[in-house]
């Protein structure tokens, strides 16, 4: 540890990871089927039809996997529980093997000194509920605190950083609004209720942790800063639109206990009334916020674009990743700041970041991923500069420790610190993991090296 580093003494650095994107065996041990599990076996949702049937193979390497961690220097790491696992149905019977999984895992990290943070939601509900209506049927707050209660029975005693809701807004946008994701719904009647719905159960949750907790829960947001691309009334208006539907349609609620009037504009006819009592109960404190940053937003006036009459401009003149999402770290320090400024300055963590690059085979074993260790390198030193300007920063996980099923985009799509041959499973270190390795073994003094990132 470096006397000079910048960052403060019990700074997190992790990785992230969800369930159904790496653990592979999604029926293993009678589990239940989850909504990803039932997407991904229809015909034409994920590129080449592609599933999370084995994935990373997690769910029987993960001893191999925390392994790795450790010897990148982790000192935390973010995954979620598959709700399936744990209640087949959603509800009812508990299935004891599919939670022994992750008290082994559990185990597995602290015995590293890597200390978990548990995301109760990332994107899997247990088909059944799906049945019952998922995110649309009310009941589903009850539903959740009860699945999210016996977690905390089961493992608060060791996990002491608690998630309830992974990305609200993709959950809603991709699966209620736009269809792309699981459950594959389009329908602006539904938008809204479900996201409703997910922050009384996101609230649920922090009520029963309050009753059983002793630790900390938050709530992890992806969050997209949102730039006019020119000064016309329309485009700002536009990008003001864009912002309370993407930025302030969770956290508006969770920490000032309203929605953003735009929303009423933006789903007009479809935008429901809902109780005062509602907002109250979901306005809760929480311990921390988790920030997911990947990028940002050039915003422009386009009537064309349902329902936020709104697009995307395309900086063509800058880098973009696999997914066309456009690099820009100045971004990251923008978010933290902006989220600082309006809602209090609450702990908060970088849950996830990262990319997804073409990794070329290299001849000499060597996996070369410069794109991504700049991307990497930047954005730390963003993340950083924002918490110099005071922003409560307590940890970063990039995103993430290997390569995984990125939900629509199959395969095709490489996150991964790590590398996975998926013909062999076998794991190879990128120089991006390796360049992080010495960035937390500095503890982010490398950052400052002359040519680090480079
Ligand atoms: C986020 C998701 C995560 C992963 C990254 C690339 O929106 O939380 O599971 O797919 O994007």
């Amino acid at each position: 540890m470096s006397a000079h580093s910048p960052f403060p003494a019990d700074f997190l650095w992790g990785v992230a990871t969800s369930a159904y994107q790496i653990e592979g065996s999604p029926l293993a041990d009678g589990a239940g089927p989850s909504i990803w599990h039932e997407f991904a076996h229809t015909p034409g949702r994920v590129h080449h039809n592609e599933t999370g049937d084995v994935a990373c193979d997690h769910y029987h390497r993960y001893r191999d996997d925390v392994a790795l961690m450790r010897e990148l220097g982790l000192n935390a790491y973010r995954f979620s529980v598959s709700w399936s696992r744990a209640l087949p149905e959603g509800r009812g019977p508990i299935n004891r093997r599919g939670l022994d999984f992750y008290e082994r895992l559990v185990d597995a990290l602290l015995k590293q000194g890597i200390q978990p943070m548990l995301t109760l939601y990332h994107w899997d509900l247990p088909a059944a509920l799906d049945r019952l209506g998922g995110w649309l049927n009310p009941d589903s707050a009850n539903w959740f605190a009860d699945y999210a209660q016996i977690l905390f029975l089961a493992l608060d005693d060791r996990v002491k950083l608690w998630i309830t809701l992974n990305e609200p807004w993709v959950v809603v946008n991709g699966g209620y609004l736009h269809g792309a994701l699981a459950p594959g719904q389009r329908n602006p009647y539904a938008a809204p209720i479900a996201a409703h719905n997910l922050l009384r159960a996101h609230a649920a949750a922090v009520q029963a942790y309050r009753a059983e907790g002793q630790h900390q829960i938050g709530l992890v947001v992806n969050l997209e800063p949102k730039y006019p691309a020119t000064e016309t009334v329309e485009d700002l208006n536009a990008t003001i639109r864009a912002d309370a539907d993407f930025n302030r349609h969770y956290l508006d609620p969770v920490f000032l206990g309203s929605y953003p009037p735009e929303l009423a504009e933006i789903f007009g006819a479809t935008w429901p009334t809902f109780p005062d009592s509602d907002l109250d109960f979901i306005h809760q404190p929480l311990d921390f916020l988790g920030i997911n940053y990947y990028s940002r937003q050039v915003v422009r006036h386009d009537p064309n674009v349902w329902p936020l009459a709104a697009a995307k401009v395309r900086q063509d003149r800058q880098t973009h990743t696999g997914l066309d999402w456009e690099v820009y770290p100045q971004g990251l320090t923008d978010i933290l700041e902006w989220v600082a400024s309006r809602y209090g300055s609450l702990p908060l963590y970088i849950t996830e970041n990262g990319a997804a690059f073409y990794d070329p085979p290299q001849a000499d074993g060597e996996m070369n991923d410069p794109l991504r260790r700049r991307y990497l390198h930047d954005h730390l030193r963003a993340a950083l500069a924002a918490q110099q300007n005071g922003v409560n920063l307590h940890g970063y996980f990039a995103w993430s420790l290997l390569d995984n099923f990125e939900w629509a985009h199959g395969y095709s799509q490489r996150f991964g610190l790590i590398h996975v041959d998926y013909a062999t499973q076998q794991r190879t270190f990128k120089a991006s993991a390796r360049f992080y390795a010495e960035v937390i073994r500095s503890h982010g003094a490398t950052l400052f090296a002359g040519n680090a990132g480079k």
